[in-house]
């Protein structure tokens, strides 16, 4: 089917995720995709992009990966999906254990799902279910602390746990209530010693345990930095602080790593930077390499424990969906982390992610760039309307919009959030394209902005 037609019958029939129609069905230029190879994309007209955003944050290796194509059409050969609910799979078993053996020490039991949102979902659903199972039961522990800023999906549940106003304000009546504390970015004094910056966020995060620690079921909370919350970053030492409070106060510290999991900072997952090890663990996104929806909550055998009992005791963990532990998903998985698993993998991240902030220096300069901030190879480019006055383009201006839509011009393809431009290159990018794209978003950015630096 050719591009017109195409284009006509998505505008007639399709309704896509985080856009306003009104818009989109006017835009005479919309991208469809028809296929993918390496860190690049394909569009019905012909024109190649590089995919700036990893297919939304999860692309790995980029596309067409010998390996984990094999993988997949190797299972398919076999079986493309049975139920976890009284029967089990061979791909499901072995990525289990891959995954116990590649997590941090301690997390032992591994729960299937298919997205993100459902990771946390469920994160947050057994972390409430252990406390009224523990023995002895608490159940009056059954508030969750949150970051005001975060992100943990679009499920209600997950709504409830986040705190992004433009996403969030509008479901507020149907959304449990949770004790939030400021984001860690949003401090006055970011801007001085990490130390000072520390001891400020702690002091609040501190003031809440002390008030509801008896209260508090879990901590709920996205690892050294806020994705779709703006890329906000957290003073070093901050997660650690936190790992201690839960472990005074005896609460779980439930860390959803969606984004920032399977080497996105540096590190297989971004705990490990600070030492941490969460009692629940939320994986999805980079876990299947960006093939196939899947995802995966991960805990300890104490947590586990609490819901063994017979089989009218009532304890047994009542969530599950139809495709949970599906074999193609888990197949594609393990073929992934067989290629992350080489030790060439996460030194090869490092370096480029260096490389990355070598690159970007120079942009800090611009007049319409406040702040660059980044971990790993997962950040943000913040603009600005007025440096000196510090006055943000209005959300009317679509600044970061305007910026990726120059980039579109330009063969790369990027989604901002709001007025941030958005780091999230596959992390097999070469470093040619790397330079390329940091290249074209310092161009977009002077496009946009009208401003040559
Ligand atoms: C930190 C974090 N948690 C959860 C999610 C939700 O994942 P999904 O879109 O797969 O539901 C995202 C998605 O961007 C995320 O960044």
């Amino acid at each position: 089917m050719n591009y017109k037609q195409l284009s006509n019958k998505d505008k007639k029939y399709l309704w896509h995720p985080f856009t306003q129609q009104q818009e989109w069905e006017r835009d005479r230029d919309i991208t469809v995709i028809t296929r993918g190879k390496g860190t690049y994309l394909y569009d019905a007209k012909g024109k190649k992009y590089l995919d700036g955003v990893s297919s939304l944050w999860c692309n790995v290796h980029g596309h067409q990966v010998p390996e984990i194509n094999k993988a997949i059409q190797k299972q398919l050969k076999k079986i493309a999906h049975s139920t976890m609910l009284g029967a089990s799979n061979e791909p499901a078993i072995l990525l289990a254990e891959k995954l116990v053996k590649m997590a941090p020490k301690g997390l032992t039991r591994v729960f299937y799902s298919d997205s993100g949102s459902e990771a946390n979902e469920i994160a947050m659903k057994m972390a409430f279910q252990y406390w009224q199972q523990t023995s002895p039961p608490r159940k009056s522990k059954n508030l969750f602390l949150t970051v005001r800023e975060g992100y943990h999906g679009d499920t209600v549940g997950s709504v409830s746990l986040g705190g992004i106003d433009l996403f969030h304000r509008i479901f507020g009546p149907l959304l449990f209530k949770t004790l939030k504390v400021k984001s860690p970015h949003q401090y006055p004094s970011r801007n001085v010693s990490n130390e000072n910056w520390l001891k400020d966020c702690v002091k609040e995060a501190e003031g809440v345990f002390r008030k509801f620690g008896s209260r508090l079921a879990a901590v709920h909370m996205e690892p050294l930095i806020e994705g779709a919350g703006g890329m906000l970053v957290h003073p070093w030492g901050y997660l650690k602080a936190i790992r201690k409070l839960c472990d005074k106060y005896n609460v779980l510290l439930i860390l959803d790593e969606v984004a920032t999991g399977f080497g996105r900072t540096g590190t297989m997952f971004a705990c490990e930077q600070e030492g941490v090890r969460p009692d629940i663990l939320c994986l999805a996104k980079n876990l299947t390499g960006g093939y196939l929806p899947l995802a995966a909550t991960l805990t300890t055998e104490k947590v586990y424990k609490a819901f063994l009992g017979k089989f009218e005791s009532g304890r047994t963990f009542f969530h599950g969906h139809t495709f949970t532990g599906n074999q193609l998903g888990c197949a594609a998985a393990l073929a992934n982390l067989e290629l992350m698993e080489k030790k060439i993998y996460l030194e090869d991240v490092q370096k480029k992610s260096e490389m990355l902030q070598d690159l970007l220096e120079p942009l800090i300069a611009h007049p319409h760039v406040s702040e660059i901030r980044l971990r790993g190879m997962m950040g943000g480019i913040e603009l600005i309307k007025d440096k000196k006055k510090k006055t943000t383009f209005p959300y009317e201006a679509k600044m970061g919009y305007r910026v990726c839509a120059e980039a579109k011009k330009l063969g790369v393809l990027l989604r901002p959030l709001g007025n941030v431009i958005v780091l999230m290159p596959p992390l097999g990018i070469s470093k040619g394209d790397l330079v390329k794209l940091i290249g074209v978003i310092s161009k977009s950015i002077h496009k946009a902005t009208g401003v040559r630096f």
